[in-house]
């Protein structure tokens, strides 16, 4: 029987698979069902993928038995590595992780040009150069990804930057399409296999020397931008290798790649080239401004009770309550309001703590029930007439700043309307400025109350507050 009768739909499926699956990701409630969905995708492109040594050339049959036996050793170290790290991680190490297996996908895609460049040149022109494209992508995305890990991992803790920077990389750059081109271009010569090696070193090169001068914070952005550039390096080897699963798999992890940068981009007002290219948090005090006000601390077991006898609270997390890793009790402290009968509700900003989704995989965690987590767009409504907002170690998602102050570093991103609640109190440590770097002047505002200390500990004072007054027998809602 001809493979291909089976390769060719085997690869449809796998496509439809992975655009369900993404589908149902868009979603908390679906999304656990929509990883298991792409995954058998996954799965079916890859046995598929072993039909295609029965349709080789009968002169290449002596090596099937050894590509196979290769085949599955890297299948089975790669899926074991993959089962024990992705049920050892920790979630905070997740980006890590992420940003690994994206660079992998890259390095996957451009070992695959190498096989074509280094292995006989055996497509037309235009595919030779896709295939260079395609290497140089992959490359790029490989070694980026590798120092995002590092730097989202503290192994990398300083960004690399030094004057003539962005010169001296575009010029690696340009050396790399240079050579890239030649070797496509140039019929086989002597020096045809040292000009392909040096055409990856260069491009690897291009990777790090891209990434390092980005900050380590900016690094979700930098890991989503090489996603997009992973999916794009695959499928245009998929075209050169006229694989379909790969062609489409490629484009959905590209498309989906750019769609998610562009999207964290938006959600932080900034430009690509201003995550790339700019020093981001980098900010003088001029820019700033005066602030008037004051900080007013208060205890946290009187933010408690005031919180206790409320009839509405909205919970703002952010990268604070990640840090601290408070979830669980700062779950335990809603469901000591709701017991008294307070509604309690969480608003999550789009890019409030430091990777896509941040917040909702924390408060998952935690087991809050998802109808209590509300996006921005849905929710900023009900802040004025909501009697407290808890902020838990988020600062510039709450920033108004970010709608006045057009020199701020944040003017123009939306923002959660926490200013506009009847009370106000914010849990942080002390007065460590956001991820922006920039003050807040909601902290100073009439309304607003500062409970000093870590989230975990603050919240295991408020929950002990609760408890006690329960404990004292003191009635659910205060007498009207
Ligand atoms: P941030 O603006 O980063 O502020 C976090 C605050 O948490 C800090 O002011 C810090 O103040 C406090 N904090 C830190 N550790 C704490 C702890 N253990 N207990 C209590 N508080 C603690 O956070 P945000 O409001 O979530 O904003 C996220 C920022 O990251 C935005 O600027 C966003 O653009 C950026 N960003 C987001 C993403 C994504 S996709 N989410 C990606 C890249 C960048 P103290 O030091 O005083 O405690």
């Amino acid at each position: 029987m001809n493979p291909y009768w089976i390769i060719d739909p085997a690869g449809f499926i796998a496509a439809v698979l992975f655009i369900y699956g993404l589908k149902r990701m868009s979603s908390p409630v679906t999304a656990r069902s929509g990883i298991v969905v792409a995954g058998v995708g996954m799965l079916v492109a890859v046995l598929a993928s072993f039909l295609y040594v029965l349709a080789l050339d009968p002169a290449a049959e002596a090596q099937r038995a050894v590509n196979v036996t290769l085949a599955v050793v890297a299948l089975g170290m790669g899926l074991g590595w993959a089962w024990w790290r992705g049920r050892s991680v920790a979630i905070t190490a997740m980006p890590q992780m992420v940003a690994l297996y994206n660079g992998m996908g890259g390095g996957a895609a451009a070992a695959i040009a190498a096989v074509e460049l280094f292995g006989g040149r055996r497509h037309d022109l235009t595919l030779l150069i896709i295939t260079v494209i395609g290497a140089l992508i992959g490359s790029i995305s490989l070694s980026g990804s590798v120092i995002a890990w590092g730097k989202l991992d503290g192994r990398i803790n300083k960004p690399w930057r030094f004057g003539g920077q962005q010169a001296l990389n575009v010029f690696v750059f340009l050396v790399a399409i240079a050579v890239g081109l030649y070797v496509a271009i140039a019929a086989p010569g002597p020096y045809t296999a040292v000009l392909t090696a040096a055409f990856f070193v260069v491009a690897l090169l291009f990777g790090v020397l891209m990434t390092m001068p980005i900050g380590g914070a900016d690094m979700p952005v930098v890991i989503s931008l090489y996603n997009a550039f992973t999916g794009l390096a695959v499928g245009l080897e998929g075209l050169v290798l006229q694989n379909p699963a790969l062609m489409i798999a490629g484009m959905v992890v590209g498309s989906a790649g750019t769609l998610l940068t562009l999207l964290m981009a938006k959600a932080m007002n900034r430009s690509i080239s201003n995550v790339l290219f700019s020093n981001f948090g980098d900010v003088s005090l001029e820019q700033q401004g005066e602030i008037k006000g004051r900080l007013k601390p208060v205890e946290a077991s009187d933010a408690a009770i005031a919180m206790r006898y409320a009839s509405k609270v909205i919970i703002v997390p952010g990268y604070g309550l990640a840090a601290a890793q408070a979830q669980q009790r700062l779950y335990e402290f809603v469901k000591l309001l709701q017991a008294a009968g307070v509604e309690v509700k969480f608003a999550v900003h789009p890019v409030a703590g430091r990777m896509p989704g941040h917040m909702d995989v924390l408060l998952a965690e935690a087991g809050v029930p998802y109808d209590l987590i509300h996006e921005m767009d849905e929710i900023n409504e009900e802040f004025s007439t909501t009697d407290v907002a808890l902020v838990i170690g988020a600062n510039d998602v709450v920033n108004p700043a970010a709608r006045t102050n057009k020199t701020s570093p944040i003017y123009g991103m939306p923002i959660l309307n926490v200013d506009q609640a009847h009370q106000i109190y914010v849990i942080k440590r002390g007065q460590g400025k956001g991820y922006a770097g920039v003050e807040n002047e909601l902290f100073y505002a009439d309304n607003c109350n500062m409970v000093y200390g870590d989230a975990q500990a603050v919240l295991g004072k408020m929950v002990l507050a609760v408890k006690d007054l329960v404990a004292s027998g003191a009635p659910a809602q205060a007498a009207a």
